[in-house]
């Protein structure tokens, strides 16, 4: 029988939320997050810049990369018992890669090197990839903190959620790129490259690595490069044994789209994906599917309106009934979109991969009673 959501909070050490941007993978992440805390699990919420309000209906205004302990009485609070608990943690792409360069590094004297180099900065900071990449590095680093049950990973604001999966290959190729190598044995068979040679491969070695001017530039790209292979024997195993952490049967993936045809195409091309490089897909989640209004089952008049109007004593235009109406079409023209749109979802799942329906709420999520019946929905398989 296919497993449910509930089945993989319950069971699995790992739960990565990724999808297109802005389609909720943090508030599902937050929600799954308070659903098993609830249900007993210790739970730590990898998190990804967070909307400031949810963060601080958390009681995060600080959120910050330290872990926090979100306070059992907030929870309680908000009518939601706490058997667990949930400790929260912003991603902090630098800093983990600080922290990855001090841990492998033979000595401080070296680490401290890598750290002040100005390429490392740039690439720590600003390479497309860094972030997929260091989420997954976190990843790596706490999944077998004896301290939690669950760990879940959201996963940062990419265009297309296939990012997430291409950062360590895409990262691992503007690091450790055949360009790139030559570049080093160049620079350090001569100590010094002619700008004859560096003519010819300036190009793609700075399509690797973005546009970065000044003094100095190609020694410090020289050292960087090499030290950083030295440091972890090649990126390029490294990225490769970080991805492999991806394919454990502890780990599940929660696909987030928006009932929006191109978010379920996309969604429907990563699950392909994941099953194609052998990574465990658990569940999509559609999120802000809109629901029909509720209320009688044939659509309102406009005589019904007006004495609706009327009876909740508003004062209205006149031509507010009129609009009612409308509105009242429009909204079950919507839901019966999104209910068409999920089908094809429902197609390609073909009951192998539970599919979760997250209504649209009325207002953003950023209070903890709101978090609280998204997790709820998520547990009991959705509208
Ligand atoms: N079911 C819902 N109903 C209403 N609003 C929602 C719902 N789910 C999420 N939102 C709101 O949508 C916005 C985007 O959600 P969220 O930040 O979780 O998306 P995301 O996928 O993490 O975005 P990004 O790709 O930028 O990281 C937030 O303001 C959130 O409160
Ligand atoms: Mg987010």
């Amino acid at each position: 029988m296919t497993e449910t959501l509930a089945d993989l909070v319950m069971s699995r050490r790992v739960l990565v939320t990724v999808g297109a941007g802005g389609v909720g993978k943090t508030t599902t992440a937050a929600a799954l997050g308070v659903a098993a805390a609830r249900r007993g699990k210790r739970v730590l919420c990898l998190t990804i810049d967070p909307a400031r309000r949810l963060a601080e209906s958390l009681g995060l205004e600080t959120m910050s990369a330290e872990e926090q302990v979100v306070e059992r009485g907030l929870f309680e609070r908000a009518g939601i018992p706490m058997a667990g608990s949930l400790t929260a943690m912003m991603l902090d792409t630098k800093r983990t890669f600080d922290e990855l360069v001090v841990r492998h590094s033979s000595s401080p004297e070296h680490a401290r090197k890598l750290l002040d180099n100005r390429l490392y900065q740039y690439v720590s900071t600003s390479l497309a990839g860094t972030q997929e990449y260091m989420a997954m590095e976190k990843l790596v680093a706490v999944k077998e903190d004896p301290r939690f049950d669950l760990v879940i990973l959201d996963t940062p604001p990419t265009a297309n959620a296939l990012d997430f999966l291409d950062a360590p290959e895409r990262l691992a190729e503007a690091i450790d790129s055949a360009a790139m190598r030559w570049f080093v044995q160049a620079f350090e068979s001569t100590g010094t490259l002619s700008l004859n040679v560096l003519a010819r491969s300036a190009a793609v070695v700075l399509r690797g690595l973005g546009r970065i001017t000044g003094g100095g530039f190609l020694a410090a790209m020289a050292e960087f490069i090499s030290e950083l292979n030295d440091l972890f024997g090649g990126f390029k195993q490294r990225a490769k044994m970080v991805e492999e952490a991806l394919r454990s049967s502890e780990v599940s993936f929660v696909l987030v789209t928006s009932p929006a045809p191109m978010s379920l195409q996309e969604v429907v091309y990563f699950s392909e994906r994941l099953e194609s490089s052998r990574m465990p897909r658990g569940a999509f989640v559609v999120n802000r599917f809109r629901l029909p209004p509720p209320g009688a089952d044939a659509p309102p008049s406009e005589r019904d309106a007006a004495l609706a109007i009327a009876r909740h004593k508003l004062v209205l235009d006149e031509d507010a009934p009129g609009r009612l109406v409308h509105a009242h079409a429009d909204a079950e023209r919507l839901a019966a979109l999104d209910a068409v749109n999920v089908q094809a979802l429902d197609a390609k799942a073909r009951g192998r991969v539970p599919i979760v329906r997250v209504a649209e709420l009325a207002s953003d999520v950023h209070d903890l009673g709101k978090l609280g019946a998204i997790a709820e929905a998520l547990m009991s398989g959705g509208v």
